[in-house]
């Protein structure tokens, strides 16, 4: 068993919220020597509040105290020396309230500057983590909800790697359901010379389907040869396999188009792969009187569930749910991640979980490792707030969706003159980051329980909390940059920041939470806290820039420090978000 699961090591410097939270242990300890387990309790904007819980458990105890308010000057008076700290103070019932110190907020910055990004990584519990996303079906269109599962997916999995953990990136798609047997026996029947046509009897996988699911419907004859055909499939017949491996092929490539331009990588583990291991694990459950008859079935009941969950039909056959509870036990088991991360649509309630609790593969309290998360979204809704379709409606094609996101980048670019000014190769480039760096962060920015709508217009503004905004945001700083026309790299080991102004302390102390946010994004798996963070970051940036000149003042090495220290943070946000940041606008 390994339930616990120890902590990377790196030479991170920690989130600011823990650093303080250190000296606030030190101090407890010191002005309650005999209440053990405190907690100190940090707010995010460096304070402590641990005086009123505090003074309820000691009252009529410890009378050195008189009220909450007296805790709070000793915890106060006990913090350690610290060079983060230049003063504080109690306010109300006990809170104490903390000024960092700017020198130490610079220093820190221009550390950061030094020794790279990587060192504000946060450090999470976890070591090997699958996320399991994208996930769509063969032969069926990859629709936007998949998209919603691919970018969410994605930027979940560059968290965790960021934060040293490593990921299993894994494509869990549908190719063992049993629309195979009616899409092979379609193609039996259509093509019977389909061996030697290849590829070309199904040159549209979609119209293919569409063709073979109409006569499924309108055709029982066809339906019980359909069916016949799933069981001759899984039987392992050769002929049924061949056909199946191709439609799978086919269906593949078209899905790799969308995950190469959205710079997607994933490995494809797909039911088909997990169906070996379906027998030996619910043989075991078996074993462990967890499966019980049901009509026909077999089943395990979940607690507090009415509807049990079936692992195998009537017919005999595996379905949806046995594959994941194969697949759950592969995890767990050969691959060995504590953490198992799936990402699907709102109405795809995680019942093997549960299942796996009852099995004792997992620890039922949720704060223990191994654990798994299910991290739902809603929809995604067209301009009419309704599900989103094409004017005739069918499902949205992503490769017409990323074409005219990107086309119309273009358009804007060149509506601004930047056709004459860059190379084609620039234009290109700049409206393809720019283009798809919308989709994405258009979809990222809600909470992703939202259903949210799709609108070209409004994603590609450029102004307000859009991609566009932001991308130009970061090529106006590296402008400012450049113009000054110092040499940064050098800067940065030479000059120091310095940060007098408020707004540039701000600023500073915004930078310096970024840790905290991206360890907060990933513990309630929620990409919006970091665009929300992104976001804030340019505006604090703004702020500073009309207040405080940068080029030609005494404090220009600062300040350019200061221009590259946001914009470092800012393209690791667009890293996280799977953005493509430009540099010039
Ligand atoms: N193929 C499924 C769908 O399109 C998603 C699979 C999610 N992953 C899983 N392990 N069940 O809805």
């Amino acid at each position: 068993r390994r339930f616990v699961s120890t902590t990377n090591e790196h030479k991170n410097m920690g989130t600011l919220k823990k650093q303080l939270e250190k000296l606030f242990e030190v101090s407890l300890k010191e002005t309650v020597p005999d209440v053990v387990d405190v907690e100190p309790l940090v707010a995010a904007c460096a304070g402590n509040n641990n005086a009123m819980s505090l003074w309820s458990k000691i009252k009529g105890k410890d009378t050195r105290f008189k009220g909450p308010q007296p805790v709070g000057q000793t915890i106060m008076k006990n913090l350690p020396q610290s060079e983060m700290i230049e003063s504080c103070s109690v306010a109300g019932p006990g809170f104490v309230n903390i000024v960092l110190s700017k020198k130490w907020m610079a220093k820190c910055i221009q550390k950061m500057l030094v020794d790279g990004i990587g060192t504000w990584a946060p450090s999470i519990q976890v070591k090997r983590a699958v996320v399991d996303f994208s996930s769509p079906n063969i032969a069926k269109e990859m629709h936007v909800g998949h998209l919603r599962s691919t970018i969410i997916g994605d930027t979940i999995a560059r968290m965790l790697e960021f934060s040293n953990v490593e990921v299993l990136r894994r494509n869990h798609v549908g190719d063992w359901g049993t629309q195979f047997g009616m899409l092979i026996q379609y193609l039996f029947e259509e093509t019977p010379n389909w061996e030697e046509a290849g590829e070309s009897a199904i040159s549209d996988l979609q119209a293919f389907y569409r063709a073979s699911k109409a006569k499924f419907d309108e055709d029982p004859a066809f339906k019980a040869r359909a069916q016949q055909a799933v069981v001759r499939l899984q039987g392992g017949e050769s002929q049924f396999r061949t056909a199946w491996a191709r439609i799978c092929e086919i269906s593949r490539r078209e899905f790799q188009v969308i995950y190469q331009r959205l710079g997607i990588v994933l490995e494809e583990k797909g039911e088909s792969f997990y169906n070996p291991y379906i027998p030996r694990v619910l043989a075991m459950l078996n074993d462990q009187g967890l499966i019980e008859e049901s009509e026909g079935a077999r089943v395990i009941k979940i607690e507090g569930h009415n509807i049990p969950l079936i692992v195998v039909k009537s017919d005999g056959g595996y379905n949806y749910a046995s594959t994941d509870l194969a697949a759950l036990w592969y995890r767990l088991n050969e691959e060995k991640a504590d953490w198992i991360i799936y990402v699907t649509d709102v109405s795809q309630q995680q019942h093997f979980d549960m299942a796996a609790k009852r099995a004792g593969w997992l620890p039922s309290q949720a704060n223990l490792y191994p654990k798994t998360s299910h991290v739902p979204f809603g929809l995604v809704c067209g301009e009419d707030g309704k599900r989103f379709k094409t004017r005739s409606g069918d499902v949205v094609r992503l490769v017409e969706l990323l074409d005219e996101a990107k086309s119309r980048c273009k358009a804007a670019l060149v509506e601004r003159g930047k056709d004459a000014e860059w190379t084609a190769d620039e234009l290109e480039q700049t409206a393809e980051a720019v283009g798809y760096s919308a989709v994405k962060y258009a979809d990222l920015k809600n909470n992703r329980q939202t259903n949210y709508i799709f609108s070209f217009d409004q994603m590609l503004n450029d102004k307000g909390n859009t991609a566009v905004y932001l991308l130009y945001a970061h090529a106006r700083i590296c402008s400012i940059i450049r113009k000054s026309g110092e040499d940064i790299e050098a800067l940065k080991q030479t000059g120091e920041i310095v940060l007098d102004h408020d707004d540039e302390r701000a600023l500073g102390l915004h930078l310096l939470q970024f840790a905290e946010v991206v360890e907060e994004a990933l513990t309630n798996l929620l990409p919006s806290t970091l665009c929300e963070y992104l976001y804030n970051l340019s505006e604090y940036f703004t702020k500073f820039y009309s207040n405080c000149q940068v080029v030609g003042s005494a404090e220009q090495t600062s300040r350019l420090l200061l221009c590259e220290a946001t914009a470092v943070v800012m393209r690791k946000c667009f890293h996280l978000l799977g953005m493509i940041p430009v540099y010039k606008i």
